[in-house]
């Protein structure tokens, strides 16, 4: 059987957790391999509806392994309150396993990210403050705390006493803050270790006995292409690649065991922070959109940004991802529109151009060259079959289907798990 890779394909927030919520009814593992509590991932089901920040969105399927992977970076007292919550709601938690090679975000991380944010004034990224890019950048300075680590508390005090060393002497003498107290922290981190003992494990092992039985795996991405270190608005990221590559880094398994990249696009554009976005809407039409999908966001509730359909950087997230199909949602969001917009080049500096430039420069530059279609003005919501839909929505999908030159496998019509229309099959 084979492993799917679930990946965003925009800005975030395109529907991912909707998505593997669904495919997971027949998969036997799924791993979130990048990121962290700065994703939220939204699942509307028969049990309810849920935003999960760290805990794959398989969890409602009881036969299914989810893993927490070694590319995450995780907020143990986030994890446990996920984990809590989803209890209290009657979903169980046993078949969650958290890699024992994944970073921690520490108490000094959270406050980091909020003075380096602070410290940039008109700069900002406008991060989710959750810790992840000073967790990530930990990691690779390797001063990282591994989830591993608190499996030994004598190993784990020597670990972090050396480490908070080093962080305390950042937060005070750079920026003047408090240092945080040794005691303090490890018996915070060893109560969560005690806590979350029984889910850390090898998780690669698993992973290769599932690949070995043949097992639908699906791969869980967080955040979206367009927020990529390397491809993304490069400084306005996130911290870790969002991208399917990252899928094989994040979780322990080869390139070569990837089978089908499914890239999630929303049928317009949303992007929450800072950084360029060539099809934001300033206008009544963005602000009717953020209001008719509520597009505020599931981390930190702010408004997001909107704007039509970017086909360019749509063809730069296929080319740098490798998608052989999409998942296309919230179609439903645009029954009202007499008439849609897509982003079909960029006119830099008097010229027209066709693709996603490096430099956020050159990007906050581009002006969208739209093509025009049709709207079709009637409700999707209730749709099932995709010759159902109307026939200018077929086309809308058909032209989303030529301009990123790839298969649409579902379009999505509202937020329920049900309301998902098969077009074509992912295999
Ligand atoms: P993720 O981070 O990619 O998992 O996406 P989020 O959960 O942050 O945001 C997607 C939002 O769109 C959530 O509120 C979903 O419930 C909702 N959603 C997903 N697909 C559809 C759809 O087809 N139609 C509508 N109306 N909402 C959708
Ligand atoms: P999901 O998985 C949308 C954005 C933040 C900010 C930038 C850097 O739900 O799609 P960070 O805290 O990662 O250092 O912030 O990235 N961002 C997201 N935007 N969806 C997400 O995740 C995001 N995760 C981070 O808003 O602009
Ligand atoms: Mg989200």
């Amino acid at each position: 059987m084979p492993v799917i890779a679930v990946i965003g394909a925009q800005w975030g927030d395109e529907g991912k957790g909707k998505i593997v919520d669904m495919l997971a009814e027949e998969a036997k593992v799924v791993v979130r391999f990048s990121g962290g509590d700065n994703a939220g991932h939204t699942v509307v089901n028969p049990l309810g509806r849920f935003a999960l920040q760290l805990v794959p969105c398989g969890i409602f399927n009881p036969e299914t392994t989810c893993i927490i992977g070694n590319g995450v970076v995780i907020n143990p007292a986030v994890l446990i309150n996920e984990i809590d919550e989803l209890n209290k709601r009657g979903v169980d938690t046993s078949n969650l396993v958290i890699s024992d090679r994944a970073n921690l975000i520490m108490p000094y991380h959270i406050l980091l990210d909020g003075l380096e944010d602070e410290a940039r004034g008109a700069k900002a990224i406008g991060t989710t403050r959750k810790g992840i890019g000073p967790a990530f950048a930990d990691k690779v300075a390797r001063y990282g705390i591994r989830a591993g680590d608190l499996l030994d508390k004598e190993t784990f005090l020597v670990r972090l006493r050396s480490v908070l060393d080093h962080q305390n002497l950042i937060l005070t003498r750079v920026y003047e803050a408090s240092p945080l107290s040794l005691d303090e922290v490890y018996q915070q981190y060893c109560q969560y270790g005690e806590r979350l003992a029984p889910h850390i494990k090898d998780a690669t092992v698993m992973l290769e006995e599932a690949l070995n039985r043949e097992e639908l795996v699906l791969l869980e991405g967080a955040q979206g292409t367009l927020l990529d270190p390397d491809f993304g608005t490069y400084p306005y990221t996130t911290s870790s690649s969002p991208l399917a590559g990252e899928g094989c880094l994040g979780a322990g398994l080869g390139p070569t065991e990837i089978s089908r990249i499914l890239g999630v696009f929303k049928a317009y554009c949303t992007r929450v922070g800072t950084g360029p976005m060539p099809t934001e809407l300033e206008d009544e039409t963005g602000d009717l959109i953020r209001e008719r999908a509520h597009e505020y966001g599931t981390v930190t509730g702010r408004p997001r940004r909107c704007g039509w359909f970017d086909a360019v950087a749509a063809r730069h997230s296929k080319r740098v991802n490798g998608f052989t199909g999409t998942a296309i949602t919230r179609l439903d969001i645009l029954d009202t529109f007499p008439g849609l917009k897509i982003c079909v080049g960029y006119k830099l500096d008097g010229k027209t151009i066709d693709y996603f430039p490096a430099s956020v420069t050159a990007l906050d530059k581009c002006q969208p060259v739209y093509e025009e279609l049709p709207g079709w003005q009637a409700p999707t919501t209730d749709i099932r079959e995709y010759q159902q839909l109307p026939a200018e929505a077929q086309n809308y999908i058909t032209r989303l289907e030529e301009l990123i030159s790839c298969p649409a496998n579902f379009v999505c019509v509202g937020p329920e798990r049900s309301q998902t229309i098969q077009k074509t099959a992912i295999f």
